[in-house]
């Protein structure tokens, strides 16, 4: 068997011993011709993998530089260095894979995130990497596991659909047909139908609306998948692919919506805080480290951890929208006119605002309820004031909007009327129609943009940093 080999994540605490053993992993640094760091992925703890003077040729030597792929045979000493209570003196070692250190982009110095991103296929190999993807890792474990604590069923939607479900039109199409010589129909418009699927069809936007047809028979699921916006912003939040989470329950007002929004979200980072420590203590240093390089205006004074911890302890703030309007206009922020945009009830809240609202004034996250119904989507419960929906936005410090979520318009013909006034094709929406029409419930549900929440919990500034390969308007290397 090849691969007999122990974790350095394992290795690295295992006690000093007379057993052999074998680790593989790349070449991190290599010192004195003697000393090797070598690091496999499974922690940031590197193994000093120790290749006595004289005992190894020149030739093999000179094949160990940075970047390049080992297996180490060996037993493992107590280290006289400092920084480790062992280290694996070398009896065999093998080259896996070369490295040529000329050509190797990523040499043992530290590089910027900018630069990582246009690196992407190496950038696995370095620290802050191994800890968020590690993270990234833990949060999507620790989702199932909630879910499947509170016996949800994970229903896997589909990619490609006919509907636009967020009826906000950002959708990238997809089709077999060709770009010169498109068919069309005697009115001149493409002609769909000799398509690969018989019409129009586009990535999904949310899988929502297949989730609430599972809802109504299972009363509780959740999904897990890619979801796809081709709106054109470039923002440290936005990507054009990314994951979402979006449970769908049967018998939940807005209120449980919120409470299962919240309960998974501290579950989330308390999971993090026990199973991801030392990655989570990597990234609090690293942040520290940045932090200390800014103007003290405009450092946050908290740590990474403190955060998480002060997040899992307490109740997030619960306010309406036309609170949320109000805190608004009467903070010192807009009374200098510091906001960009303006404030008004009506408004969409700009990133900003929502900032404001948890940054500065409440200091921990907030839920806002009950949003103008010109500003959501059609499927939201309209309240009996008239000018709301029962929907629920919950912002994060650092981050802005994090799940946006609502209890469903479960009335036919309040739902009919909406679609209608919104330009919703309610003929091929039959079959969203027919859970209202059949045995319809009370339901609600929410959407939590999973690389958002890796950013919270990892404290990485932009997006890109915490998916694996971004993309992002203009982004679709690798
Ligand atoms: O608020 P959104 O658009 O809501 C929905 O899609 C609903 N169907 C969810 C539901 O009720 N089932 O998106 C939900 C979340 C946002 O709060 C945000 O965290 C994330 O998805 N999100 C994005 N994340 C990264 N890049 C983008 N372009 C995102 N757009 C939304
Ligand atoms: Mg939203």
């Amino acid at each position: 068997m090849f691969n007999k080999r122990v974790k350095i994540k394992d290795a690295v605490r295992m006690a000093a011993g007379e057993e052999q053993i074998t680790v593989m992993g790349w070449v991190r640094t290599f010192r004195n011709n003697q000393f090797v760091a070598l690091n496999d992925g499974s922690s940031n703890d590197n193994l000093q993998v120790v290749l006595e003077l004289g005992r190894f040729d020149e030739t093999l030597l000179k094949k160990v530089t940075t970047g390049a792929s080992i297996k180490a045979t060996g037993r493992l000493l107590e280290s006289p260095g400092k920084g480790q209570n062992v280290e694996l003196k070398a009896e065999s070692v093998e080259i896996l894979g070369e490295s040529d250190p000329e050509k190797f982009p990523l040499q043992p110095k530290k590089h910027s995130l900018e630069f990582l991103r246009e690196i992407a296929h190496l950038r696995f190999r370095t620290n802050t990497f191994g800890s968020v993807f590690r993270i990234r890792h833990g949060l999507a474990f620790a989702t199932h596991q909630f879910f499947n604590e509170k016996g949800f069923v994970y229903l896997h939607t589909p990619v490609i659909t006919a509907s636009d479900a967020e009826g906000a039109g950002e959708m990238f199409k997809v089709t077999t047909l060709p770009f010169d010589n498109t068919p069309r129909t005697e009115a001149g418009e493409v002609n769909f139908k000799e398509d690969f699927f018989g019409r129009a069809t586009n990535l999904t936007v949310s899988g929502q609306l297949e989730g609430e047809l599972a809802a109504m028979g299972f009363a509780e699921i959740y999904t897990f998948g890619p979801t796809f916006r081709a709106e054109n912003s470039n923002t440290a939040r936005h990507l054009a692919e990314f994951w979402m989470i979006e449970p769908e329950m049967a018998f939940y007002d807005l209120e449980d919506n919120m409470d299962l929004a919240e309960a998974y979200i501290r579950y989330l980072i308390g999971y993090a805080l026990k199973n991801n420590r030392a990655d989570l203590e990597f990234l609090d240093q690293r942040l520290a480290d940045e932090e200390k390089l800014k103007p003290q205006a405009e450092r946050s004074g908290q740590g990474l951890i403190e955060k998480l911890e002060s997040v899992v302890s307490q109740d997030f703030q619960r306010i309406t929208y036309t609170e949320a309007i109000d805190i608004l206009l009467q903070s010192p922020f807009y009374k200098k006119k510091k906001f960009k945009y303006d404030v008004a009830w009506g408004i969409d809240l700009q990133s900003e605002h929502e900032r404001y609202l948890v940054e500065k004034h409440f200091k921990k996250p907030v839920i806002v309820t009950g949003y103008p119904k010109a500003i959501k989507a059609f499927y939201m419960r309209q309240n009996d004031d008239g000018k709301t929906v029962a929907a629920m936005d919950i912002l994060a410090p650092g981050i802005g909007e994090i799940v946006g979520g609502s209890q469903r318009e479960e009335r036919l013909d309040k739902l009919m009327e909406r679609m209608q006034e919104m330009h919703i094709p309610a003929d091929q929406m039959w079959w969203y129609l027919d859970t209202r029409r059949f045995g319809t419930v009370p339901h609600s549900g929410f959407g939590l943009g999973f690389e958002r929440m890796v950013q919270f919990v990892s404290g990485m500034t932009n997006i890109r940093d915490v998916i694996a390969f971004p993309r992002t308007p203009g982004n679709s290397e690798f």
